[in-house]
């Protein structure tokens, strides 16, 4: 696990955009797996803006979601589907047939839940994963006692989780009390993580992902048991880190530093991949 600290949030968004932006331009058809959740928001901006502005290509990228809530349509306002869409992929040119979320209305969730592990085996493999963190240290909508080879499937939110995503409903009485979310085995077999934590609020949850037992109870912990897994963090979230000189020492030796303003997709381009061995 390598762990980046950048000085604010902006910078830190712009040191999870920049690799995928290069995994993109390395692999065309990359698959990504992305995240939703406020954090993201500024790393799509960024990648949209790249897309407008500098020609930054999505149209063989696959993408799959890691999650969606239990009975919301993809038009609702409040589904995952709607904020992707929004945010994301209605400012690139990705083919919206290549753009994947589990459907929280099928009939059949179970079998909704094999077939989208069977679709995303079929496109050989998630390359680079993106994820953000929940309060009480989720991946996805992985809860509390998640085991670590779980796969795709039906999820009873907790209560920390509802409450954390309550202000993006009209009332908190109307979070959804289930999801379908990749398992955290389903995490763990993408190629490369990338985990972006911003605000003293996740502070807690990141030290004990980062640093902490490995436990099911936060199933963060899991990515220390990935091997290409990259955790970028601003100052606040990495203010509860015990080790967080060491960390900032390791990493100027080993990561580019993100490209500067108006300095983009021709140097995103044109720099290797960051670390040895990941896409
Ligand atoms: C939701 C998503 C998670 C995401 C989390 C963080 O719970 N299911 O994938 O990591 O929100 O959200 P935010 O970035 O808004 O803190």
């Amino acid at each position: 696990m390598e762990v980046i600290i950048q000085s604010n949030a902006e910078m830190a968004a712009r040191m999870v955009a920049d690799p995928i932006a290069r995994a993109l331009a390395g692999k065309p058809d990359l698959v990504l797996g992305l995240a939703t959740g406020c954090t993201m928001e500024a790393v799509y901006d960024q990648l949209v803006r790249w897309h407008q502005e500098a020609g930054l290509d999505f149209s063989r990228c696959r993408a799959f979601n890691l999650d969606e809530y239990v009975g919301l349509a993809a038009n609702d306002p409040c589904s995952y589907h709607y904020f992707m869409q929004q945010r994301f992929f209605d400012g690139v040119n990705i083919d919206p047939r290549n753009t994947h979320l589990p459907d929280g209305m099928a009939d059949d969730l179970e079998a909704e839940c094999v077939n989208y592990e069977k679709l995303i085996a079929a496109n050989d493999g998630i390359d680079l994963q993106v994820l953000g963190i929940g309060l009480n240290g989720h991946l996805g909508f992985n809860e509390p006692l998640s085991a670590f080879r779980s796969r795709t499937r039906v999820q009873t939110l907790s209560w920390v989780t509802r409450a954390q995503n309550a202000p993006l409903f009209p009332s908190p009485g109307q979070v959804p009390r289930h999801a379908l979310t990749m398992g955290v085995g389903t995490i763990l077999e993408a190629r490369r993580c990338l985990l972006l934590a911003t605000g003293l609020e996740k502070a807690d949850m990141v030290a004990k992902a980062i640093e902490g037992p490995l436990t099911a109870m936060i199933t963060a912990t899991a990515l220390q048991l990935h091997p290409a897994c990259t955790i970028v963090l601003d100052k606040e979230a990495a203010s509860s880190l015990k080790e967080n000189d060491h960390y900032q020492r390791n990493v100027s030796t080993h990561y580019a530093a993100p490209n500067l303003p108006g300095n983009h997709l021709s140097s995103v381009t044109s720099q290797k991949p960051l670390l040895a061995g990941q896409v």
